[in-house]
This record gives structure tokens, C-alpha cells and sequence, in this order.
């Protein structure tokens, strides 16, 4: 028998499908489900509307501490608040997007949101029974004594026609080139944070280049049945 609360860490960059695998494989599992991009996402906009400039950083470090966020963790409707705005579909702009790595880089920033994130994976993942946290950091900074620490990785190529079809509907040529500049900037800038391209000692590798959605839930459902030896 493995552990009462079961956490299994996903990480990945953007366009490795990690939020939908991560999604369907809280569903599968009825664990509880957390997006920590969507809370560097929130922080961007929380920032945004109080009108700081997201080049001070101890403005923005501030603004933070204050911020009234709640994160849902049910993985059917994960909706994002900040004092009682629904805000889950204004953190997934191109204008979040652009400017969400000025915040996220920000290492009192990271250091309030990974304090929240550890809290929220301890509180829900007791509830539930296992929680499934996706992010950058969470198999190597959050949560890195997790059961079950994934790095769901795919290829460049497959990254940007999937956000291609995302944003733009179908993978053209001249879509993907539009995509390209903002997937490959969002790469670096975010790398500099934390390195999630590559797995850290004790993290499996899953390469979803090549899979369906359905076919990477699978993948991970068997990896998270082959690290705890049940389910
Ligand atoms: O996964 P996403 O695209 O929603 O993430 C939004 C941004 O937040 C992305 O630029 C990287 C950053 N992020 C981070 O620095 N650490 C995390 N654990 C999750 C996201």
C-alpha cells in the first residue's frame, strides 16, 4: 500500500499538453487538480488592474503578499478568483501571456506563490486523497518528496503546432510562424527561473511528440500505477 496522500508533480514547458493531461488525469484519479501557471497568470493580472508597474519589483512583490486569490482545484472547473472576479478567462490573453514571465520571474514572488502552492497541495491533497499539481517548479522547487514526479516533454515542432491550433484553429505554416516568436521567447524567459526542459535526477520523462491527449493520460496513468505499485 503506498502513501494516504498521493501527489504527482507534473512539469513541462508550454505546449507539452501538460494542463490538459494533467486535467484528465485528476478527473480519472478523483484527486483534487492545481494549475500553478494560472496563479503567475493571476498575479499578472492582479498586478495589471492595481496599476503596478511590473518593472518594480518590490511593487509587484507587494502587490502580491496582498493578493486575495482563490484557486479552484477541481480539475471539472478549475476557476480562477481574485476578490470575487472570476478571472479565468482573462489570465489565458495574449496580453497575459506576453508579460507573465516579468512576474514570474520575480523571486519574492515565487517565493509567496510557492508557499501558497505548497498549503493548497497539503489541504486538498488530504481531502481528496491525492492531488495532481502541474507547473515548472513543482517536481524540483514545490514539491519535489512528491510519489509521482513527471516531466511531460515534446518536441518544439509538436509544441507549436499544437498552440497553433489553440490559438489560430488549424497548424499552417504561417500560423505556426506567428506562434513561434511567442512560444520560443516564453521558453527563455522562463528558463531562466527554472530549467523544465530537461527531467532532474528521479523525474520520468514522458515524450508526448508523438501521442493524443488520450494516449499521454494513458501514459501517465501508467506511470503513476508503476510508481506507487497500485492503483
Ligand atoms: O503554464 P502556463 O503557460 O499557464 O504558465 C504561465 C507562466 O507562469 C509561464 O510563463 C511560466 C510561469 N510558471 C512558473 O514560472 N512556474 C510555475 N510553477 C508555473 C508557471
Amino acid at each position: 500500500n503506498g502513501p494516504d496522500l498521493v501527489v504527482v508533480a507534473i512539469d513541462g514547458p508550454s505546449g507539452s499538453g501538460k494542463s490538459s493531461v494533467a486535467r484528465a488525469v485528476a478527473s480519472r484519479l478523483r484527486y483534487g487538480y492545481l494549475d500553478t501557471g494560472a496563479m503567475y497568470r493571476a498575479a499578472t493580472w492582479w498586478c495589471l488592474d492595481q496599476h503596478v508597474d511590473l518593472t518594480d519589483a518590490e511593487g509587484v512583490a507587494a502587490a502580491v503578499r496582498a493578493m486575495p486569490l482563490t484557486i479552484g482545484t477541481d480539475p471539472e472547473a478549475p476557476g480562477v478568483e481574485v476578490g470575487g472576479t472570476d478571472i479565468s478567462v482573462p489570465i489565458r490573453t495574449t496580453e497575459i501571456s506576453t508579460q507573465v514571465s516579468a512576474v514570474a520571474t520575480n523571486l519574492d514572488v515565487r517565493d509567496e506563490l510557492r508557499r501558497r502552492q505548497r498549503e493548497i497541495i497539503g489541504l486538498v491533497g488530504r481531502e481528496r486523497g491525492g492531488i495532481v499539481a502541474e507547473g515548472r517548479d513543482i517536481t524540483t522547487v514545490v514539491a519535489p518528496d512528491s510519489d509521482v514526479r513527471i516531466l511531460l516533454y515534446a518536441s518544439e515542432e509538436a509544441r507549436l503546432a499544437r498552440r497553433s491550433t489553440e490559438l489560430h484553429g488549424n497548424a499552417s505554416t504561417a500560423n505556426v510562424e506567428a506562434t513561434r516568436d511567442q512560444i520560443v521567447r516564453r521558453d527563455r524567459d522562463d528558463s531562466t527561473v527554472s530549467s523544465f526542459m530537461q527531467a532532474a535526477p528521479g523525474v520520468s520523462l514522458i515524450d508526448t511528440s508523438d501521442l493524443s491527449l488520450q494516449g499521454s493520460v494513458e501514459a501517465v496513468l501508467d506511470q503513476i500505477a508503476s510508481d506507487l505499485g497500485r492503483i
